[in-house]
């Protein structure tokens, strides 16, 4: 790509203009089976050039500096060839309108966690109501800061096992004036609030979210090669991908209060065997909601007393 880099190059002309380098790449990027080829293609020039992707249209015929070429150079190769998610060598992403840091310690934030987020804020449609709410394995922190962003007396309360995680939870959270708001603890789902859980013991929550991991092993093979730069602990739960969600489904009792809800992000797959382990935990008013292409994609239930 760009002179000096690969074969069908302009070899030694200066003269590359931002349309010239979006059609190579977004050419390139198509050959090589990635999905959104042009957006992905203005993403990483628009990071190059550290300008928005709405300026590279203004800017069309606008030659590029080699030095910024060489910048987007390196970032096309490590997008077509090691297949590294745009996220992730731009380190951000905007979720829920949000802008998020990220990085290789935490699950890039998906627009389907956006369904779990808007059917936790049905939960609560006072915008002023009081509520304690726990995000359980908050990765980014994208779903606990959403909440709190939209729920601006709601005691938020963020935990994750991973600690390199909630480093990265942290610092979206004072980036975005929402740190005093949010709590983050470290620990594997509720232990930090168990009976041994010291002071926190005995804490309940009025609204309870989770998007843990859920894919299952069995899949990991024929995964896209993109997910091989995330986490895998952020993504793999057993063989079918329920160890976590059925952890939650047998514990969340001792922590929700009465009438207060659940909400899980799964795989459509999943639905089923999920409803049946909440209704064993006498969870009531089990519903399921669709994300945006229509996919069962979230799970949310209540405890009537
Ligand atoms: C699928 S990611 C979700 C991240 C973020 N909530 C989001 O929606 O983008 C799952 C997160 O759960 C965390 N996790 C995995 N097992 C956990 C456990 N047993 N207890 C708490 N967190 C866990 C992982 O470290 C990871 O950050």
């Amino acid at each position: 790509m760009t002179p000096q880099a690969g074969s069908g190059e302009r070899s030694s002309s200066p003269s590359w203009t931002v349309l010239d380098l979006l059609r190579w790449t977004t050419q390139h990027f198509s050959e090589r089976g990635i999905e959104t080829p042009r957006l992905d293609a203005e993403c990483l020039l628009a990071f190059a050039l550290d300008c928005d992707r709405l300026r590279l249209y203004v800017d069309y015929e606008k030659p590029v500096e080699e030095n910024e070429r060489a910048r987007f150079r390196d970032l096309v190769r490590e997008r077509g060839t090691l297949r590294v998610p745009v996220a992730l060598l731009t380190g951000r992403r905007e979720f829920w309108s949000l802008p998020l840091r990220v990085s290789r310690d935490v699950l890039v934030p998906r627009p389907d966690t956006e369904t779990l987020v808007a059917a936790a804020l049905d939960c609560i449609p006072d915008r002023d109501a009081e509520v304690a709410v726990l995000d359980v394995g908050t990765g980014s922190g994208a779903i606990a800061l959403a909440i709190a962003s939209e729920r601006a007396k709601a005691r938020v309360t963020a935990t994750d096992i991973s600690a390199a995680a909630l480093a990265v939870a942290r610092e979206n959270a004072e980036a975005l004036a929402l740190a005093d708001r949010v709590r983050f603890l470290e620990g594997s789902l509720f232990e930090p609030f168990s009976i041994t859980g010291g002071l926190r013991g005995g804490e309940t929550f009025d609204l309870i979210v989770s998007n843990p991991p859920y894919v299952a092993e069995r899949d990991r093979a024929t995964l896209p090669p993109e997910l091989r730069h995330e986490p895998a602990s952020a993504l793999f739960a057993g063989p079918d991908g329920t160890d976590v969600l059925r952890a939650i489904a047998a514990q969340v009792g001792a922590v929700l209060a009465p009438g207060g809800s659940v909400l899980v992000e799964l795989d459509p797959r999943q639905v089923d065997v999920i409803c049946g382990w909440f209704r064993e935990a006498g969870l009531a008013r089990i519903e399921v909601h669709r994300d945006a292409a229509g996919r069962q994609r979230v799970v949310s239930a209540r405890r009537e007393s």
